[in-house]
């Protein structure tokens, strides 16, 4: 795509982090933008902010986790602006991604809650979008592209987030096959799979948007340590790339048509190594842990 004047992208998780950024950048180049998120607040706001940068955009709330919610919103932005030519399923949670090493439990000790409410938000999120979306912009017969936000967690081995980590393989996995699959097909529609590395975002919060059929008794933390957990994580995210420099990056990416979307922060020689593992089939190395660039 390269023509981005009166398109209209459809961006999930756009109410903070890396969706916002990417909505006003859209915006910016003259796209009409569809925001949704789950967080109805945080989703207004960012909805208000924009428009009074006199942006075209619309906020709709809905849970990426639930089909009918994700065609709802289908059928409200083809409502409100009569087609859909960019996709960006990037509403994701941390699940048990922790930098901060408190809750750094093994997965035999992580409940079946988490387990769900992360692949739902982060696998099935991205299956609802592609299946509600993906007919309507094939349909169209026009250049349009699909952006699944994966993570380097997506590429990496090692012992942290074992949960977080092989939903982002999922995604990696399944951006893959719609790649291939869009090129069998012969559509005009492009798929990218970003990988970021660690970006200053409000990701470490995730568990404020966690339901609560998704906590156990025993797991739901007391205030106090939501608290002290929560700044910790945030301070060690505040240290990353700045979310707009991934929206600049972003949309270059879909102006080339480039599948692979690594933030230049992604250590690729770690990459490197585990694939050197797999081809020699020798067992897998423990790194140190990763730290921000900034
Ligand atoms: N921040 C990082 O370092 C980093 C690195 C790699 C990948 N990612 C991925 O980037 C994506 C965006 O996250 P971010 O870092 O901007 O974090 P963020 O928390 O700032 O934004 C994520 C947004 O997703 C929304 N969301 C959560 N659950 C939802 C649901 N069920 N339905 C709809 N929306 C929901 C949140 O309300 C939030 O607005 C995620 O997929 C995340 O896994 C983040």
């Amino acid at each position: 795509m390269d023509n981005f004047e009166d398109k209209v992208a459809v961006i999930t998780g756009a109410a903070s982090g890396m969706g916002l950024a990417f909505a006003r950048r859209f915006g910016q180049e003259g796209m009409k933008v569809v925001l949704t998120d789950v967080e109805e607040d945080a989703l207004n706001a960012a909805t208000q902010a924009l428009k009074q940068e006199e942006l075209d955009v619309i906020g709709v709330q809905a849970n990426v986790a639930n089909l009918d919610e994700v065609q709802s919103l289908a059928d409200t932005a083809m409502k409100e602006f009569g087609r859909v030519d960019i996709l960006c399923n990037n509403a994701g949670v941390a699940g048990d991604l922790d930098f901060v090493g408190q809750r750094n439990q093994p997965l035999w000790e992580q409940s079946p809650e988490l387990w769900n409410w992360t692949f739902g938000v982060n696998v099935t999120g991205v299956l609802n979008g592609i299946r509600t979306f993906l007919p309507i912009m094939l349909s169209q017969n026009e250049p349009g592209h699909v952006v699944n936000t994966a993570s380097m967690a997506g590429l990496l081995g090692g012992s942290s987030a074992g949960i977080y980590g092989a939903t982002k393989h999922a995604v990696v996995r399944i951006t893959e096959a719609l790649y291939f699959q869009l090129m069998e097909a012969e559509s005009k529609i492009h798929a990218s799979v970003l990988c970021p590395g660690i970006i200053n975002t409000r990701i470490f919060s995730s568990g404020r948007n966690r339901p609560d059929i998704f906590w156990t008794t025993d797991e739901k933390p007391d205030e106090s340590d939501t608290g002290a957990r929560i700044d910790a994580g945030d301070q060690f995210f505040a240290h990353g790339l700045p979310p707009e420099s991934v929206a600049d990056q972003l949309l270059e990416s879909i102006k080339n048509n480039q599948f692979w979307v690594l933030t230049p922060d992604v250590p690729l020689e770690r990459i490197s190594i585990r694939h050197q593992h797999i081809i020699d089939q020798t067992n897998p190395s423990q790194l140190p842990p990763l730290t921000p660039i900034n």
